[in-house]
């Protein structure tokens, strides 16, 4: 058989425009189709995804494609690609290889154009996809915002040094651009929840009031079985895909974050970002088998490691606060060699969580501190608590130029906590 490879394309403007968050409130949003998030894209494995781009906002801006496997050209940083200036167009065009939950985001002047609102979800379907009722998306993120819902950066030097050391955290919280959402499911159906953290440095620790869900996906897409679990942690930049009910109608299921400590100066309490009614009951013809599919070992947990990365935050006289890659700011790391097995350990030696993030290829947790992880997965964002090193392994297939990894926390990716480097 022959496989046929579709094309899938999107119109996208980037704008300013205004969004309401809640009924009567009102924000001056950046965004793509004055939209918050953007508009959902979707296809099948294999499809070729074409978006053209319009820029007409007053800056520029660039699209990156979180956990797509793009050429290099299509990743859409600075090491790849001149920015969009504004009343120019580019196109975006790559296949989509892997099945899952992804999304794209700006990779320009982030602080500012993410927070804003200039994010989307991506849904890659495949045939392996087990069968649900229903499937939901949430876009997690949070804002900061005035009493008359305008945007603000700290002016006061604590504040700003506050908001440095821990990334932006809001006041605000969104799913899928609006406040304190209701959305409805069927009693006796089970759904698969997608769910994508688009916030600056919102840890979101999932919870749904106290009842069992399934884990099945992650960054890579599926798992290989499904994980029971009661709350499950999201760092920014991480997708995790769960399937829930049946619930009882009537029931109203909250999407709650526990308090997570990422041991900076806040320690947000437990939050509802949306609910979730149960109505009357329908048929389900949802199956979820047992096993999900196969996640072949890249390496060994023993494997040898052939680079290590640091992660520290230090004093500066400058910047007030450093956030380093191996000791230095917006490095330049070794290149890797196209076939050759990467086996990493990024060491945490801060006193805080940072997200590690690679660009454009999947990774495994081989160990976190010497222990294997829960379960395996296909990842391209991971947490590092403090004081933690995490081994992973990932193969550099054939997409040579510049790639980069970075903290995923906006605020200390800006402030230097990335590294480009080239595969050739
Ligand atoms: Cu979503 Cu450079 O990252
Ligand atoms: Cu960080």
């Amino acid at each position: 058989m022959k496989k046929q490879s579709n094309i899938v394309e999107y119109q996208f403007e980037a704008s300013q425009f205004e969004w309401e968050i809640a009924e009567g409130k009102t924000i001056q949003a950046w965004g793509f189709n004055k939209q918050v998030p953007g508009p959902i894209i979707k296809a099948r494995k294999g499809d070729t995804l074409v978006v053209r781009l319009k820029n007409s906002l007053s800056e520029s801006t660039m699209i990156h494609w979180h956990g797509i496997r793009v050429p290099a050209s299509m990743d859409g940083t600075g090491e790849v690609q001149k920015p969009v200036a504004p009343g120019e167009e580019f196109e975006y065009r790559f296949q989509v290889e892997d099945a899952g939950s992804f999304w794209y985001h700006s990779h320009h002047n982030e602080t500012v154009q993410m927070e804003r609102g200039m994010y989307g979800a991506i849904v890659v379907e495949d045939e392996l996809d087990p069968v649900v009722d229903e499937e939901k998306i949430f876009m997690i993120d949070d804002m900061k915002l005035t009493a008359n819902f305008e945007f603000t950066k700290p002016s006061w030097a604590l504040p700003r040094l506050i908001e440095k050391h821990d990334g932006r955290q809001g006041d605000t919280l969104l799913i899928n651009g609006k406040v304190d959402s209701l959305l409805h499911m069927h009693a006796r159906q089970m759904e698969r929840w997608r769910f994508i953290n688009a916030s600056s440095a919102r840890y979101f620790k999932l919870y749904l009031g106290g009842r069992e869900f399934k884990i099945i996906g992650s960054d890579g897409g599926l798992i290989e079985q499904p994980v029971v679990v009661r709350e499950a942690l999201i760092t920014p930049g991480e997708r995790l895909d769960i399937m829930v009910g049946p619930f009882k109608e009537g029931e109203i299921i909250p999407i709650d974050s526990l308090s997570y400590s990422r041991s900076t100066f806040l320690r947000p309490k437990k939050e509802t970002f949306a609910s979730v009614k149960v109505l009357e009951a329908k048929p389900s013809v949802a199956n979820i088998p047992p096993f999900l599919r196969v996640i072949e070992p890249l390496a060994p947990q023993e494997a040898a490691i052939n680079r290590k990365v640091k992660f520290s935050v230090g004093p500066s006289l400058k910047n007030g606060m450093n956030f380093l890659i191996n000791n230095g700011l917006h490095v330049l790391d070794e290149p890797v060699k196209v076939g050759e097995l990467q086996v990493w350990e990024i060491d945490n030696v801060s006193l805080m969580d940072h997200p590690f993030h690679l660009h454009g290829f999947f990774f495994q947790v081989l160990e976190i501190n010497g222990k294997a992880p829960a379960y395996k997965a296909w990842k391209d964002t991971i947490n590092l608590t403090p004081r933690t090193k995490v081994k992973i392994a990932w193969m550099p297939d054939n997409r040579p130029g510049k790639w980069m990894y970075h903290c995923h926390i906006l605020e200390h990716h800006a402030a230097g906590m990335m590294a480009s480097f080239e595969v050739i």
